[in-house]
């Protein structure tokens, strides 16, 4: 009996001998076959991408270079689509994600276009999603995030923009200046009718016309002094300014006088028909503006002319003090040297616009012409 149960005893110190191998040997060998799940499974509680994601990472072979970012979601539900390209993991990491049922797509043609992360994210936080289409159908838009920023971006001409910057090396502010001035399209194509007829800083160019009977209702006649024109008036702010500008020109020894200022609509439909006659066509459109596209119907501009009844001219000293003091007085230069491409005519050096002080001191500091301002404001 006693013998019976030694037995039995000793039976049980052995299973138990043997379960102390075992269990540790089960363990090990299931942390073996299953070390894979179990490091995807700490990985995924890590990173915060899903388990099948962490696979397909290790099967890209990229997982040590996501473990290093914050989860992206873009990247999470790209990279399980046809739209994931390796080169632009770095960009996913980035790319905020959007909602959107083209997003991935939409991502892949943009990225391939040459935007950039940043683009991306400004594309989609500014745009509308008609004009995302439009940059998806284009050519790359150069500088689209600082183009973006700036106030006189208009979203309405995105298409103009595209379709301007094609085959031109114009720098991102005078891609947007230049299409809002309107010179993608021809002259006196897409004029807008003016309707602020009485504002001082009305925009009249090739693109702007007056009324044909349009007459400002304060025209003044600019005292003998300074005046050799027949078109002697101006409108009373801008009549007074040049007088003011013409005596201070005269402490300095410099003689200025109004040479033609104020003209009406038919004054000009006749003089503007009497250059094509005498100049041809396209000569006369270079220096001269059609009938309803002149400052001078606004009473604001005039050219001024020497003691001798010259217009002034580069090298002449009145030319000279105008250029450097009329801002002052609220007068610009309208037509510079170089800027025949924005202004639409050729270097009149003495054919001066009243826009009052502050503008004409910015636009002289600043080296722009009347057509760029107003395009930028
Ligand atoms: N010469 C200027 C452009 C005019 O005709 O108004
Ligand atoms: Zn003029």
């Amino acid at each position: 009996m006693v013998n019976k149960m030694r037995k039995v005893k000793k039976k049980k110190l052995s299973i138990r001998k043997l379960s102390y191998l075992i269990i540790p040997l089960v363990i090990i060998t299931c942390l073996i076959i299953f070390r894979k799940n179990i490091l995807y499974f700490f990985q995924s509680k890590k990173t915060g991408y899903p388990y099948e994601t962490i696979e397909v990472f290790h099967e890209y072979d990229v997982y040590d270079d996501i473990k290093k970012h914050d989860y992206s979601d873009t990247l999470n539900k790209i990279i399980i689509t046809e739209y994931y390209n390796p080169k632009y993991l770095d960009n996913y990491l980035d790319i905020k994600y959007i909602d959107k049922k083209s997003f991935l797509k939409d991502i892949d043609i943009l990225l391939n276009l040459g935007y950039t992360t940043e683009d991306i994210n400004n594309i989609y936080d500014s745009l509308k999603d008609e004009s995302i289409e439009l940059l998806l159908e284009n050519n790359y838009l150069k500088d689209i995030s600082n183009i973006l920023k700036l106030s006189y971006f208009h979203e309405e001409n995105l298409k103009r923009y595209l379709t301007y910057s094609k085959g031109k090396d114009l720098n991102y502010i005078d891609l947007i200046t230049y299409v809002n001035i309107g010179l993608d399209h021809k002259y006196y194509s897409d004029v807008i009718k003016l309707t602020n007829l009485d504002d001082i800083g009305i925009i009249v160019n090739k693109y702007h016309a007056l009324p044909s009977d349009y007459v400002p209702g304060d025209l003044e006649a600019i005292s003998d002094k300074y005046n050799k024109g027949y078109n002697n008036k101006m409108r009373h702010v801008a009549k007074v300014a040049f007088e003011e500008m013409c005596e201070a020109a005269l402490k300095d020894d410099i003689k200025i006088y109004s040479g033609s200022a104020y003209r009406s609509y038919s004054y000009q439909l006749n003089l503007y028909n009497n250059y094509v006659n005498q100049q041809g066509f396209d000569k006369a459109e270079t220096f001269s503006a059609r009938a309803g596209y002149s400052e001078h119907q606004t009473g604001l501009a005039t050219d001024v002319m020497k003691a001798n009844w010259d217009f002034l001219s580069e090298g002449d000293k009145e030319y000279t003090w105008l250029v450097a003091n009329s801002y002052k007085y609220g007068f610009i230069l309208r037509y510079p040297k170089d800027k025949e491409n924005i202004t639409g005519y050729m270097y009149e050096e003495w054919h001066f616009r009243y826009v009052g002080e502050k503008v004409a001191t910015y636009l002289h500091d600043n080296d722009l012409t009347y057509d760029e301002y107003i395009a930028r404001n």
